[in-house]
């Protein structure tokens, strides 16, 4: 065993950003918009995914946000320029209406401070608005926006990307642990019930890489509940093999944030370990570019809309099983992005797209309960030309009384794989379920005019003898199964 799976690892992530919130979730306009204006074909579609945890509002958008503009009539908020996708903002989806919409999809709300142009008293001042009881004058104005029992916010995020050259309000390390701290200190002062999540490095390629994190983690000592990271993923060089061997570049970021952590732990002699929050994760390469997001005049913009294909899918269950590998210290994760932006669902007009990326969190996420098992693996490796030697399968596992979840990726893009899967001490009886997620080739992508290429089916090919389970997986496919074992 290697820790309880949270939950909390199939978060997602809504930003103020391009589509996602404007003609993503929220839009009146909309034939299928309900009483509130949400969209009613993207909610169902969001579902089956059951996230848990929703981070809200950005991002780099949050380093520019001033949490008020969005609160209150509707009538009276503000346009404003918005700095960090240079767009403007209408703010007519805030707080309450993220909270309507946390409430309506069991999601819990993550908010994020801004730490970039934002004051920590501000930050304060959020955290009142959001859990204060009425009495005092932020919960007094939730309450005339029609809330008056708290939102009930627990987690709460120390601004975005702090140490990327791109972000608003950026400062070197000192700066920012000492914004963190005052803001931090203000926000438990109002609710010490919250936990917070200090920015840990964005990227591992910035020179700050580490040594942000130490100073940060030691300079907030026991106030930082959690650390952050963020890794988006490339095949810019069209190498497929290599690709799918960025699970080692996961693990190894996981690792190295998690031994920072453990590294401050033992220098400050605290019994107060931060966890991970891998707040933002995915792939994203082909919108990149700062042409791709300039798109001047329309409102809201098309930006960062990356199309998934059949490798993306198998990247995306690799960065699952990592977190489910990881799960004595990743306790958080969120999905970048939700609708539209690098996202599993795709709006246009009034029709969606399901990704090929929606059927691995949909495939996972059902099967999430349990502890999770360390996988011992024996079979064929192949070497990336950047990311090392990996084996062909890649796979987690978890435990959940007498049920077995299995997760499993043939990263061979030309061989099948027999597969025989066994369990240290128990054996397994028959299974339950199982989906297999596989398509064509690995550019494979579904469209609004074929939208079925890259799909999860059933599976029923197993053979369960003398306690183990067999099965042949095609070349680059995800298998999720759910075996019952002995008791
Ligand atoms: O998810 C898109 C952007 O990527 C986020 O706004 C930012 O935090 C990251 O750089």
């Amino acid at each position: 065993p290697i820790g309880q799976v949270d939950p909390r690892i199939f978060g997602g992530f809504l930003e103020h950003m391009g589509r996602a919130v404007y003609e993503g979730v929220y839009d009146p306009k909309s034939a299928h918009a309900d009483a509130e204006g949400f969209r009613k074909d993207v909610l169902a579609a969001l579902e089956p995914l059951s996230m848990t945890v929703m981070r809200y509002p950005g991002g780099n958008f949050v380093s520019g946000y001033h949490w008020e503009d969005g609160v209150g009539p509707r009538e009276s908020r503000p346009t404003v320029r918005e700095l960090a996708w240079q767009t403007i903002e209408p703010n007519q989806f805030g707080t309450d209406e993220f909270i309507s919409l946390s409430r309506k999809m069991g999601w819990t709300p993550m908010l994020a401070v801004n730490l970039g142009t934002g004051s920590p008293e501000e930050a304060q001042n959020w955290v009142e608005y959001c859990n204060g009881e009425v009495g005092t004058r932020y919960a007094d104005r939730r309450a005339a926006n029609g809330s008056p029992e708290p939102h009930g916010v627990k987690l709460w995020c120390l601004g975005n990307e702090m140490d990327g050259p791109w972000q608003l309000g950026q400062v070197p390390a000192e700066q920012y642990a000492l914004r963190a701290e005052q803001a931090g200190k203000l926000m438990k002062g109002l609710d010490p019930s919250i936990e917070l999540v200090a920015c840990g490095s964005c990227g591992v390629y910035l020179p700050t890489y580490m040594e942000w994190d130490r100073v940060v983690l030691e300079y907030l000592g026991d106030l930082a509940d959690y650390v952050s990271l963020h890794r988006y993923v490339d095949n810019r060089a069209d190498d497929t093999a290599d690709f799918l061997a960025v699970t080692n570049a996961i693990d190894r970021q996981i690792e190295q944030m998690d031994a920072a952590c453990r590294f401050v732990q033992a220098k400050r002699r605290s019994y107060k370990r931060p966890y991970l929050c891998f707040d933002e994760w995915n792939v994203w390469y082909r919108t990149f570019s700062r042409e791709g997001m300039d798109v001047d005049g329309e409102f809201p913009r098309h930006v960062i809309e990356e199309v998934y294909n059949l490798e993306d899918a198998l990247v995306a269950a690799g960065f699952l099983n990592s977190f489910i590998r990881h799960a004595d210290c990743v306790k958080i994760a969120n999905i970048a992005q939700l609708v539209n932006v690098i996202a599993p669902i795709l709006t246009r007009g009034d029709e969606l797209l399901i990704q090929s990326i929606y059927h691995v969190f949909e495939m996972f996420s059902k099967r999430r309960e349990g502890v999770a098992l360390r996988p011992a693996v024996q079979g064929p490796v192949y070497q990336g030309s950047l990311n090392g030697e990996v084996h062909y399968l890649d796979c987690s596992a978890i435990l959940d009384g007498n049920r077995l979840q299995v997760f499993a990726s043939n990263r061979s893009q030309d061989e099948e794989m027999d597969l025989s899967i066994e369990v240290a001490d128990r054996s397994i009886a028959s299974p339950q379920s199982a989906e297999l997620l596989t398509g064509p080739d690995a550019k494979a992508a579904n469209s609004f005019e074929a939208p079925d290429v890259v799909r999860s089916e059933r599976f029923e090919g197993f053979e369960v003898r003398g306690g183990k389970a067999r099965l042949s997986l095609p070349p680059l496919s995800v298998l999720a199964a759910t075996l019952e074992l002995e008791s």
